[in-house]
């Protein structure tokens, strides 16, 4: 989810309007994943890099995760989201500690939607705290393969990404889903993430549903019938 910070910048207004507008573009993802059925949508919110930004700027990302989690609660059951996090959450101040847990032990049973918040997450990270598990383990070297990884991983049971969507016209993985990503379909769009709403999600997916599957058609049908519906949002 990048682009918050030139999003408010373009607009005369400080980054930190520009998180807290980026929150209804959550909000427009996650309805529109539960309405095309995606299972698990992982939203890259803060990762261990960001910890090096200005005090303030931190607070006030942590502020309006508390505010965002017990506003959005009730919404999420009613979808039947759940909430699960990853990364160092230990490393978070303990209001977002006791507002995820509360969040994730309400919409535990919530059979729609997995929404996966990685908070203070690092690719690296992840790996060496999996390495960190298999050491401790006290597995065998030979039988340490891919599988023996992958079970060490924070989320073992979640599937890989079939699709990154990148937001800000960047075009890198900035140590998201190191291990994750080996196969996915990547999207880079220019849109800041305050304006990357509904359409725009929707958008991306069938462009990536169309990679996937043509239904017989060439891949410059699927492509123009994409470009079009961008076309016809950004109009
Ligand atoms: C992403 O927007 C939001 C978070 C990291 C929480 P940025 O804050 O990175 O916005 P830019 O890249 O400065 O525009
Ligand atoms: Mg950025």
């Amino acid at each position: 989810m990048d682009g918050n910070g030139r999003w408010a910048r373009e607009r005369g207004e400080d980054r930190i309007f520009g998180h807290a507008s980026g929150v209804e573009s959550v909000r427009s993802a996650v309805s529109a994943a539960g309405e095309l059925g995606v299972g698990y949508l992982t939203l890259y919110a803060f990762s261990t890099e960001n910890w090096s930004r200005p005090q303030e700027e931190i607070n006030a990302l942590m502020e309006l995760l508390v505010k965002s989690l017990a506003g959005e609660v009730a919404e999420l059951i009613r979808k039947g989201v759940r909430l699960r996090s990853t990364g160092d959450i230990s490393a978070l101040p303990d209001a977002c500690i006791a507002g995820l847990r509360d969040v994730e032990q309400k919409t535990a049973h919530c059979e729609g939607l997995n929404l996966i918040l990685a908070l203070s997450y690092s690719g690296r990270w992840e790996l060496t705290e999996a390495v960190r598990r298999i050491v401790r383990s006290g597995m065998p070297a030979e039988d340490i393969d891919e599988h023996a990884v992958r079970q060490h991983l924070s989320m073992p049971d979640v599937p890989d990404p079939e699709l990154l969507i990148r937001t800000s016209g960047e075009q890198r993985l900035s140590n998201f889903l190191l291990w994750q990503l080996a196969y996915s379909e990547l999207h880079f769009t220019p849109v800041m993430w305050p304006d990357f709403r509904e359409d725009h999600f929707k958008a991306a997916i069938l462009e990536f549903r169309g990679r996937e599957r043509r239904f017989g058609r060439t891949g410059d049908q699927v492509s123009t019938e994409a470009q079009d519906i961008k076309q016809g949002i950004t109009k």
